[in-house]
């Protein structure tokens, strides 16, 4: 599903042999569940944005279910990047001035082609199916953080991506809500999706089936976790 060969980023602010990914080889099959973790500022952002088509300035090859990033063009990423991955932040990134409903349906208005049945109809059984059925026109600031994070999640779902990308889901939740967050991961895994989380807490990687642990933008720890 994930292939980088031999990937390197320097930011260009960066001095000439400041690399924030340095020689990263790394493969992710359908159907992982895998943590990502690593001390601040040791490239777990610039992986996934890697992955995610979300940064091209990169050196090296990123393919993703079998595309080359670095061979699309920006459309054609754009494309990709709303309607096979799912993105999920600490942060939620919900837009305040809309509702839950209009907010997991911002993906098909994203959408190139334009024809999307019914959006906010599906966005409303999401929001159901995610215990949101009483909240589907309020507005995000209105919500707990684990339910900004559902209608977050339920957005990134929104075409049903294979891959899921999450940098710090947990990190803005408490520990009871975050617990119920990573259940939810556990489930989507179950039901299929592929699914990446950075993570500083012990308890998402020990959820996971395999952590990779990133050092000064090189992948020093790769191991699969027996957890079942
Ligand atoms: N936009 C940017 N411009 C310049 N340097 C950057 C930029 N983003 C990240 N960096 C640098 O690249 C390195 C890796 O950063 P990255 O954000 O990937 O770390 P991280 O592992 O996600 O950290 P954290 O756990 O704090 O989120 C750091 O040295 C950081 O300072
Ligand atoms: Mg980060």
């Amino acid at each position: 599903m994930i292939r980088l060969k031999q990937v390197s980023k320097r930011y260009k602010n960066s001095s000439e042999d400041e690399f924030a990914l340095k020689d990263c080889d790394l493969t992710i099959e359908e159907g992982e569940l895998v943590a990502i973790v690593g001390t601040s500022g040791s490239g777990k952002t610039t992986l996934l944005n890697l992955i995610g088509g979300l940064d091209r300035d990169y050196t090296g090859e990123v393919s993703v279910m079998g595309r080359d990033l670095a061979k699309l063009g920006d459309a054609e990423l754009a494309a990709f990047r709303n309607r096979e991955i799912g993105f999920v932040f600490q942060h939620f990134n919900l837009l305040d001035h809309l509702t839950t409903v209009e907010n997991v349906s911002l993906p098909a208005y994203f959408d190139r082609d334009g024809k999307v049945s019914a959006p906010a109809k599906r966005a409303a059984e999401a929001l159901t199916n995610f215990g949101l059925g009483d909240k589907l026109d309020d507005n995000p600031n209105n919500l707990s953080g684990g339910q900004k994070q559902r209608v977050a999640i339920a957005r990134a779902l929104f075409f049903k991506p294979r891959l899921l990308l999450c940098d710090e889901p947990t990190g803005s939740l408490d520990t009871k809500t975050g617990r119920q967050i990573i259940e939810m991961f556990q489930a989507l895994n179950r039901e299929g999706y592929t699914i990446v989380i950075i993570t500083h807490e012990s308890r998402v990687s020990e959820a996971a089936r395999r952590v990779i642990r990133i050092e000064d933008g090189q992948i020093v720890d790769d191991g699969r976790v027996d957890n079942d």
